[in-house]
């Protein structure tokens, strides 16, 4: 059954939670006195509290490894988009600009060549250096685990420290879950340090960056972005709604047909087994 959360009243013949991107904490489990698992449809379970639910013996599980490739498309098709003035040119082209004179009126930087830098190499940031290889971009990277030198080499990616990889880079791109020690990771001061005409993207969750920062950084016209999440979404700043520099989609990094199937096999095979007492395939 579909249930809107929190539930208005308990529901104590529920066993099974399926989530997306919704809030579960202990006022939600106060309601749902009978669930043994919460499946979370996405690989980030950041609003599902997890200490809560193993607290009362929930099990919490998530879909990790089956979006990463359309996640990591996403995150390049942003890149592109806000480096080569896609969306810009589109519109252009449709209110009839290119008929009036010049075409976006300014130049691109070159994607090929450029410095990536992914903060956070796990498995989406790992296939989005896949995909920046075949670009000849020179990646930067980093993670809380170093990389062992040969696996470093294989994918052609130089591990530094966040503030000199944001110093360094052309274009930034985020991959690290959402945690205490991430929420507002880049703030006012790591923003500065990027340079001017910079590129951020941001596939993972939006609270990794200050919002205020950022939109002031934007609207200033100082940095451009690709952005798919958002602070409260589904609404996005008013303040970035009209900027040229800024292409907007909406939390659309795991939607397609393949990753979405995959996630909702996912998903039901981990409610069938904890339901049936076995181990679930991807707990938290
Ligand atoms: C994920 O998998 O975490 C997506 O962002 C959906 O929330």
């Amino acid at each position: 059954m579909l249930v809107q959360l929190p539930p208005s009243e308990p529901l104590a013949e529920i066993e099974a939670l399926v989530v997306t991107n919704d809030e579960v904490d202990d006022g939600v489990l106060d309601l749902l006195p009978g669930v043994r698992v919460v499946a979370n449809f996405g690989v980030g379970y950041d609003r599902v509290d997890v200490d809560a639910c193993r607290s009362r013996g929930v099990i919490v599980t998530n879909t990790p490894g089956v979006l990463d490739a359309a996640t990591a498309d996403l995150a390049f098709g942003l890149l592109l988009a806000a480096e080569r003035r896609i969306v810009a040119g589109d519109r252009l082209v449709r209110r009839g600009g290119w008929q009036a004179g010049w075409a976006v009126g300014e130049l691109a930087p070159e994607l090929t060549g450029s410095t990536l830098g992914i903060v956070g190499l796990g498995r989406i940031g790992t296939a989005v250096a896949r995909r920046a290889a075949g670009f000849e971009l020179r990646i930067l990277y980093t993670k809380r685990n170093r990389l062992e030198a040969a696996a470093e080499t294989r994918l052609g990616a130089e591990w530094c420290a966040l503030d000199e990889l944001l110093a360094r880079a052309d274009a930034v791109t985020l991959h690290v879950p959402l945690t205490a020690e991430t929420y507002g990771l880049i703030d006012a001061r790591r923003l500065a340090l990027l340079r001017d005409g910079a590129v951020v993207v941001n596939t993972a969750r939006a609270e990794l960056i200050e919002r205020q920062p950022l939109v002031r950084e934007l609207v200033s016209g100082r940095l451009r972005a690709g952005l798919d999440v958002f602070w409260d979404e589904p609404s996005v700043p008013d303040e970035l709604i009209g900027l040229e520099n800024v292409v907007l989609t909406p939390h659309v990094g795991s939607a397609t047909v393949t990753a979405r199937h995959a996630m909702t096999e996912l998903v039901v095979e981990n409610v069938l087994a904890v339901l049936a007492g076995r181990a679930p395939l991807t707990p938290v």
